[in-house]
């Protein structure tokens, strides 16, 4: 189901921003007239989903368009209110049992399906099951994970995206799950941002090729027992926020919201996706000096934009609890929302007094039923394109099958890709095998540092090494690679002598974050060892004691470090990499790999720079990086006194 070239081809004009003439003026509330027609609907299966849609209550309507998460609703509640949708949220596990097997939640899986099938509706609808696998389906223990999205755009590679979106569609499937809540199509701009690391890059061409890779791995032939539904989030803006508070105010001219946040969406759409998430952020057009409050409640962009002028026809959804950030509506009613263009609606909590409040909204006049009708003829929609109606979720051979949920040969590829080399002075990397090496830094032995946050649970905390059940540390990695009697490992750098080793590796990281948690507020300092400061003691622990020191650093941003990479002879920026460290040592060691990764964000030169754009202090541009074949000096970085706050506006 391709959209009409002609389609994409008006997408980019409008979008693209090319025309100056604004072709989509500030006051513009495009008709559907405007556009080219949607792209092809199958007029018999049109005809199936009106049949239904007539012959449903309103509170059965209603009841399609919630979507409750798993820990607030049972299999039989869900059948009582004719719900269309759950989520498990990320920390939502099986028996609320971390350690579940892929068994048990397909088992789960199984019991919410066959409860939606057990309604008194005339026609069964089957139930669609939502999840976070944002790096591999990260919820689910003894799954690969892929590095974070950050390293992934440091990679340049889209085939590599769309396998790892197949890979990652299989270990969703095996768990009876048919949604991925991914990919991120956010473009970002300022790494105070703690969902940086869920954007491939400041780049919007580049979040364009990866949006459109990434469905398409995800969604396959969207009815395949390997394949999900992709969702496209979050529309629009969300990495574009001023001082990249999450959730804030993007502050952008129309053209620009478009055509740089929208990029990402163009790639979606020309791959077919068939969900969109909302945005928690709000917009400002700075060129009409016009508010226009939250995303969640912009009908011009959400049903203009999007559904009448891109021709977008499959289902909107809320983001979690997003509607009550919408001026006058709460968590369980907002008619704005559902008058903006929103058709499924994440209310994890709240979902029996939403339904009653939005019956009571369209009875009472405040929502048209046909804006109802409509929601739930895009939600039958998108279940029967991805073949529900005629294939139940676990009649795929994947459920509950733990071999699907490996791919460590890929993630492992990915890593070595994904790791950018930013200094190489004195030729101390490549490591040699059989040399003796001197290990630090806490993040060398701890998966959840190297994996970060969207990892077993929500934030990526409260994990031990054992809960993720798979994977390696590159502790372990770098072990196996040059013998494990030539490894010594010291977290602080205490209790060895330097000069005993013939190297040291110094793994530092950053612990691991979720959406406003990563966030550091302007006008703190942006800098890894003010953030970390143990990481800095442990690298002055060993640096300059008679052996070159190789640093590693975890990071879900670009992370000022100019005082760590003066104390070192290597330094590796290997972002966010996920289980398989063994992709850092195939680089690292030996030489068989050389590194291949370039910066997709700008490397900052100052602990008050916080994007790429004109007025920051860079010290890597984008594009940036070293390899073995091409070496090249870096020598000592300017380092001033970092000052105790940022001043003025970032930018
Ligand atoms: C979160 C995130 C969104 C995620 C959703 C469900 O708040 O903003 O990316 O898909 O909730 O977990």
């Amino acid at each position: 189901m391709k959209r009409p070239v002609l389609k994409l081809s008006l997408s980019l004009l409008l979008l693209a921003g090319c025309a100056p003439t604004a072709l989509i003026p500030a006051s513009a509330h495009v008709t559907p007239a405007a556009v080219a027609a949607s792209p092809a609907l199958d007029p018999a299966m049109e005809r199936r989903i009106a049949a239904i849609v007539a012959g449903m209550t309103l509170e059965q309507k209603v009841g399609q368009m919630t979507q409750p998460d798993v820990r607030y609703i049972t299999p039989d509640e869900v059948r009582q209110y004719y719900i269309g949708t759950v989520l498990n949220g990320g920390g939502a596990w099986p028996e609320m049992d971390k350690r579940s097997t892929v068994a048990d939640w397909a088992a789960w899986a199984d019991a919410y399906a066959e409860a939606a099938l057990a309604t008194d509706m005339t026609v069964k609808i089957p139930l669609l099951w939502g999840t976070d696998a944002v790096h591999g389906h990260n919820n689910v223990s003894g799954a690969t994970l892929f590095p974070h999205n950050i390293g992934l755009g440091a990679a340049h590679d889209p085939d590599l995206i769309e396998r790892i979106g197949r890979a990652t569609a299989r270990q969703v499937r095996a768990t009876g799950v048919t949604w991925a809540f991914a990919p991120t199509l956010a473009v970002g701009e300022n790494r105070r941002w703690g969902r940086t690391y869920e954007s491939w890059s400041s780049d919007p061409a580049q979040v364009r090729a990866y949006g459109e890779a990434m469905v398409r791995g995800l969604q396959g032939g969207l009815t395949g027992d390997a394949d999900v539904l992709a969702t496209a989030k979050h529309y629009l803006g969300d990495g574009g926020t001023f001082n990249g508070v999450d959730q804030g105010q993007t502050r952008a001219t129309r053209e620009e919201l478009l055509g740089r946040h929208g990029a990402g969406y163009l790639g979606a759409l020309d791959a077919d996706v068939q969900t969109v998430m909302i945005s928690y952020s709000s917009w400002y057009d700075t060129a009409a000096g016009r508010d226009h409050g939250k995303m969640h409640g912009n009908r011009d962009l959400i049903a203009g934009v999007l559904k009448d002028q891109l021709g977008f026809d499959g289902l909107v959804v809320s983001d979690w609890n997003g509607i009550e950030q919408v001026a006058g509506c709460a968590k369980d009613r907002c008619a704005q929302a559902v008058n903006a263009g929103i058709d499924v609606f994440m209310v994890p909590e709240d979902w029996r007094a939403f339904i009653a409040n939005t019956v009571a909204d369209v009875r009472e006049g405040r929502i048209p039923e046909a804006r109802i009708d409509d929601a739930v003829t895009r939600i039958l929609r998108v279940k029967m394109r991805s073949g529900l109606f005629d294939r139940p979720a676990d009649a795929s051979p994947l459920t509950g099958r733990a071999e699907a949920l490996n791919a460590a040969a890929l993630a492992r590829e990915a890593v070595r890709k994904s790791v950018v080399l930013l200094k190489n002075d004195n030729a101390a990397l490549p490591l040699r095998a059989g040399r003796k090496v001197l290990v630090v830094g806490a993040s060398a032995d701890s998966l959840s540092n190297q994996t970060g946050g969207w990892s077993l649970t929500w934030q990526g905390t409260e994990n031990v090494n054992a809960d993720f059940a798979t994977g390696q540390t590159l502790l372990a990695a770098l072990r196996q690679a040059l013998g494990a009697d030539n490894v010594v490992y010291s977290a602080d750098g205490s209790g060895v002598e330097v000069s005993d080793f013939d190297a040291v590796v110094a793994v530092l990281g950053e612990t691991p974050y979720a959406e406003y948690n990563g966030d550091v507020r302007f006008p703190t300092p942006v800098q890894h060892s003010l953030q970390h400061p143990a990481d800095l003691a442990a690298l002055q622990a060993v640096s300059g004691k008679g052996a070159p020191v190789v640093t590693v650093l975890y990071s879900g941003r670009p992370a000022y470090a100019n005082d760590l990479i003066n104390l070192s002879d290597a330094f590796v920026a290997a972002f966010l990499p996920g289980t398989e460290a063994a992709g850092l040592a195939d680089v690292l060691v030996g030489g068989a790999h050389d590194f291949t990764g370039r910066l997709s964000f700008a490397w900052p030169g100052s602990a008050c720079s916080t994007g790429d754009g004109p007025g920051n202090l860079v010290q890597f541009p984008r594009g940036y990086g070293l390899s073995y074949a091409a070496p090249a000096p870096v020598g000592r970085l300017p380092a001033p006194a970092t000052p105790a706050a940022c001043e003025g506006p970032d930018t």
